[in-house]
This record gives structure tokens, C-alpha cells and sequence, in this order.
């Protein structure tokens, strides 16, 4: 792990979403450490709407093998080189953390759940590139796949919003530029 300390706006504007990442892999007490700061993102009423599946270890190869039957459904009919380059964006990556939130069936507990996961989830890419750790949050349309739900223990009532990956890389992608403060704002009453 590197030891880095951005300032909150070197942090914000300088992540970047990873896709690429180089296979080092990452020290469970670093993940564990992200996820316990982390948790002090907003969330309406301290419900904490959240829950996360982690494989970081030994338990990466179980995972990678559920998510290739998905990733990559014809993986039986390639070649070990066809199936390792398909592969790679899943196989290397240090970390994964599937976020877990309650489908809570009033729409404003709802809403205020998915918006408080998600500042939780910032929270954790945030603290991960302070490390030099690299994350991106991906949402395959298989998360919501009852026969990968269910080996990942997520409950009926329960959906899964982001599978993060973390991982050290070897390149930062250049940035997508953003709209500016003055292309956003409407001033009140203009
Ligand atoms: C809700 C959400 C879903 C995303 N899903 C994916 C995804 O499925 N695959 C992917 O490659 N990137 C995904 N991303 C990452 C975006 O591609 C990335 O944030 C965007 O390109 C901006 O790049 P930056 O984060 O480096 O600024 C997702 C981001 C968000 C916030």
C-alpha cells in the first residue's frame, strides 16, 4: 500500500475510475480499513442501508468462477488465450465489494437508501485512491441475476447496486472532462 495523503479536493479531482488493473494484490486490513472509514458517509435517520460482500484472498478464484458463467457464457468454447483476454478485467483486480441495499418499498426510504449507498461507495473510492488503490464501480446487468444472487447470499428484498473493484494499476486514464460550475447553475429568480 502506499501511504498518500491528498487533501478532500486532490481526492475528488484527481480519481479516477480504474478498468485495467495490474493483479498485485490487496492486504485485507487495507480493505477493512476503507470500509471502516467509509461507513461515515450521510444516510437518513443512521440507517446505514447497507451490507457488503468482499473477496479479497483466497476467495477471489470461488468468485471468478461464478462470474464467468455470466461475464462470459460461452467461456467452454474458447481457447485458455480467448477466455484469458475476456477474463482479464475480472481476473485482475486485487478486490471485489458488492453493495447490498435494502429495497425498501416506500419510494422515499427508497431513494434516500440508494442515495446514501451510493455517498458511502464515493466514500470508499475516495479513501482506496488516497491509498494508490484503484477502484471502479461496475453494474453488469447479471447482478440482478436470481442465480447469481443467490450464491451471493442476497436476500428477496435486498439488490445488490455496485460490484466495486479495487485493484493497484500501472496507468491512470486521462480524465472525462466535467461541466463547469457556471454551465450547471441556474441562479434562483433568473
Ligand atoms: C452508477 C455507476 C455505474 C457504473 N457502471 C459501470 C460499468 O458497468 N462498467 C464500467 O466500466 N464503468 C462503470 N461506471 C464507471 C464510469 O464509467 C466512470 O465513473 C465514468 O466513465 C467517469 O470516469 P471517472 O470515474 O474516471 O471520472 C459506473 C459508474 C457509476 C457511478
Amino acid at each position: 500500500m502506499k501511504e498518500q495523503s491528498l487533501t478532500v479536493i486532490e481526492a475528488i479531482t484527481q480519481r479516477r475510475s480504474i478498468k485495467m488493473f495490474n493483479g498485485q494484490p490487496i492486504d485485507r486490513e487495507d480493505l477493512m480499513s476503507i470500509i471502516d472509514d467509509a461507513v461515515w458517509a450521510p444516510n437518513h435517520g443512521n440507517r446505514q442501508p447497507w451490507r457488503l460482500v468482499v473477496a479479497c484472498g483466497p476467495e477471489l478464484e470461488p468468485l471468478k468462477d461464478l462470474i464467468r458463467e455470466f461475464a462470459v457464457p460461452n467461456w467452454k468454447e474458447l481457447s485458455e488465450d480467448e477466455l484469458q483476454s475476456k477474463m482479464s478485467k475480472f481476473s485482475l483486480p486485487g478486490a471485489y465489494v458488492f453493495v447490498v441495499i435494502p429495497e425498501d418499498a416506500r419510494q422515499k426510504e427508497r431513494l434516500e437508501d440508494f442515495a446514501a449507498a451510493s455517498s458511502f461507495i464515493q466514500n470508499m473510492q475516495l479513501l482506496a485512491w488516497d491509498k494508490g488503490i484503484g477502484a471502479c464501480w461496475k453494474t453488469p446487468a447479471w447482478l440482478d441475476n436470481p442465480k447469481f444472487r443467490e450464491p451471493m447470499g442476497v436476500k428477496t428484498g435486498e439488490r445488490i447496486i455496485s460490484m466495486l473493484q479495487f485493484g493497484y494499476y500501472d496507468l491512470v486514464p486521462k480524465e472525462k472532462p466535467r461541466k463547469s460550475a457556471s454551465e450547471i447553475v441556474t441562479i434562483f429568480g433568473e
